[in-house]
C-alpha cells in the first residue's frame, strides 16, 4: 500500500511532480522570444507584471498575447492556443465580437469619455430592462464598483450596518465581502494587504446553501444586504440546493434586507442569466465584465421599489460627495458597446451554442475522469464548466476549500496549455463562448485524457 501522503487527489505525488518539472521546461523551452521580451521589458513592472495576478498563472513565466480572436489566442512565439479562459473575463462572449468591434470604430469617431449621456445611452437601457427584467439602472465601470454603489444603496434604505456573504465568496475587490467564517464566526480573511479595520463589524458571513446560517444572522437585525452569486463560481463550483435561493429571497423579505444578485459570471448560464432562467426575484441586480463585449462596464439595477426608496433617501441627505460614481463611469464608448452586445451577440443562439458546447464538454471530461478512476468530478451551470479534483457534488464554500488542490491543478494548467488549451488559472473553470468550436472543445477532451492517463497510470 502507498502511503496516503503521498497520494494526492488520487495521484501519486512523485508522478505529479515529475511531471509537473518536464510540462514547465518543455513551455519555458518552446518560448525563447516571450522569455527574451520579458527579460528587456517586465522589470518596470512591481514583480514584473503589470497586474499582480499574472503572476497566477502556474507557467514559469507569463505568455505574451499577439492577439486574440473569437475563441483563440496567439502568443508572440506564434503559438495558437484555444481560450477556454472566458468565463473570468470580459471575453465571455468571445474576443472582439465583430458587432462590438464596429461600435468601437464608429463611436472613435465622436468622442471617447464626456460626462453626458448618448442617444446609444437611451436603447442600451431599453436593452437593458428587456434582458433583465424591471429594474432601474446605473452605469460603473467594473463589477466590483457596481457591487460596491449596490450595497450603499442597500445600507441607505434600510438603515441597517452589514453585509451577508457566503463563505469563499468572490465580488470583486468589495472590501466589505472580505470575510470569511471560521467555526461559526465572521472573521476578516487573514490575507489582506493593509487591512486595519474589523470587517466582521460591517459584514457577516453564512453558509452557502445553509439557510439557518442565513437567518442567524438576519435575527441580528443588522443586515442591510445578502450579496450572492446564484452559482458559487469563484470557488470550485458549488451549485444551489433545490429551493435555497427561494429561501434566501423569504428570508431577505421576512426580515428587511435587501436581495442582490451578482450575475457576474453567471450572466453565462443562459439568456437574462441565472436570474432569467431559473426565475429569481432580485431587489438589485449586478452584472459585469462580459456585458458590453469586453469594454470595461457593469450595470446595476434597482427594482422600482428599491429605486424609489434610494431617490427619497438621496433627496434629504446632506448635500456634498455621496461616495457613488466614478469619473470614467457611463461614458459613450460603453453605451456603443453596451448596445452592440445586447441587441447582438447576447443572443438566444449564441447561448444555445455555448449551453449545447458546454454540455459536450462537461460528458466528454466527465468520461475520461470515470475512465481512469479519478476521485473527481465535474460541474456545470449553462456555459460554464468546472472539474474538481475531489470527489463531489459540494455544497458550500468551506467544501470547495478543501477540494482545491492548487499543486495538481498548477501541473494540469501548464500540461494543457503545452496541447493548445488554456484555461483560468485560479481553478479549473472553463467556459463555452459562441465563437467556440466543436473541434476545440474536443482538443481539449483529448488533451485531458491524455494528462489525466499518464497521471493515473
Ligand atoms: C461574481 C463576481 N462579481 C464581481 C467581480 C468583480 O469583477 P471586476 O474584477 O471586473 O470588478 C467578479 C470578479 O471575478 C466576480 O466573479
Amino acid at each position: 500500500m502507498p502511503n496516503p501522503t503521498e497520494i494526492i487527489a488520487g495521484i501519486a505525488r512523485s508522478r505529479l511532480k515529475t511531471i509537473a518539472e518536464r510540462e514547465a521546461r518543455r513551455f519555458a523551452a518552446a518560448r525563447p522570444k516571450t522569455r527574451a521580451a520579458l527579460e528587456a521589458g517586465a522589470g518596470n513592472y512591481l514583480d514584473r507584471v503589470p497586474m499582480h495576478w499574472m503572476k497566477d498563472w502556474p507557467m514559469p513565466f507569463p505568455m505574451l498575447v499577439a492577439k486574440a480572436a473569437g475563441a483563440r489566442l496567439t502568443d508572440i512565439d506564434g503559438y495558437g492556443i484555444d481560450d477556454f479562459c472566458l468565463g473570468d473575463t470580459g471575453s465571455m462572449f468571445g474576443h472582439s465580437p465583430a458587432p462590438v468591434a464596429k461600435a468601437i470604430r464608429k463611436q472613435a469617431k465622436n468622442g471617447l469619455t464626456y460626462m453626458l449621456p448618448t442617444e446609444a445611452a437611451l436603447e442600451a437601457g431599453a436593452l437593458l430592462t428587456e434582458r433583465f427584467g424591471d429594474f432601474k439602472w446605473q452605469i460603473a465601470m467594473t463589477a466590483t464598483d457596481a457591487n460596491r454603489f449596490a450595497l450603499r444603496v442597500a445600507r441607505a434604505v434600510s438603515g441597517k450596518p452589514k453585509v451577508l456573504v457566503f463563505n469563499g465568496c468572490y465580488h470583486g475587490t468589495v472590501d466589505d465581502a472580505m470575510v470569511e467564517r471560521q467555526n461559526g464566526r465572521t472573521v476578516t480573511r487573514p490575507g489582506l494587504t493593509g487591512q486595519v479595520t474589523d470587517l466582521a463589524e460591517v459584514a457577516a458571513c453564512a453558509e452557502f446553501n445553509d439557510l439557518a446560517s442565513v437567518e442567524a444572522e438576519l435575527k441580528t437585525g443588522q443586515i442591510a444586504a445578502i450579496l450572492t452569486e446564484p452559482v458559487m463560481t469563484n470557488s470550485c463550483m458549488v451549485l444551489p440546493d433545490p429551493g435555497f435561493h427561494d429561501g434566501l429571497r423569504k428570508l431577505a423579505t421576512q426580515y428587511g434586507a435587501l436581495l442582490v444578485i451578482d450575475e457576474t459570471h453567471t450572466i453565462s448560464s443562459g439568456l437574462g442569466g441565472y436570474t432569467a432562467v431559473h426565475g429569481l426575484d432580485p431587489d438589485i441586480f449586478v452584472v459585469g465584465k462580459c456585458v458590453a463585449g469586453g469594454m470595461p462596464t457593469a450595470a446595476w439595477g434597482l427594482r422600482p421599489k428599491v429605486a424609489t426608496d434610494y431617490l427619497a433617501f438621496n433627496a434629504g441627505r446632506a448635500s456634498g460627495h455621496s461616495g457613488m460614481g466614478t469619473t470614467l463611469s457611463a461614458n459613450p464608448m460603453q453605451f456603443a458597446c453596451l448596445r452592440a452586445t445586447l441587441a447582438e451577440v447576447m443572443t438566444k443562439d449564441a447561448y444555445t451554442h455555448m449551453e449545447k458546447g458546454a454540455e459536450r464538454l462537461c460528458s466528454g471530461l466527465s468520461e475520461v475522469i470515470s475512465r481512469v478512476n479519478a476521485p473527481w468530478h465535474v460541474v456545470r451551470v449553462g456555459a460554464r464548466v468546472e472539474f474538481v479534483c475531489a470527489p463531489g457534488p459540494l455544497r458550500n464554500g468551506s467544501e470547495a476549500a478543501m477540494a482545491h488542490m492548487p499543486e495538481v491543478e498548477a501541473t494540469l494548467h501548464t500540461a494543457l496549455l503545452n496541447r493548445g488549451c488554456l484555461i483560468a488559472p485560479f481553478h479549473n473553470m472553463m467556459l463555452i463562448s459562441p465563437a467556440t468550436k466543436k473541434r476545440q472543445i474536443d482538443r481539449l477532451i483529448g488533451a485531458f485524457d491524455e494528462i489525466l492517463t499518464e497521471l493515473f497510470a
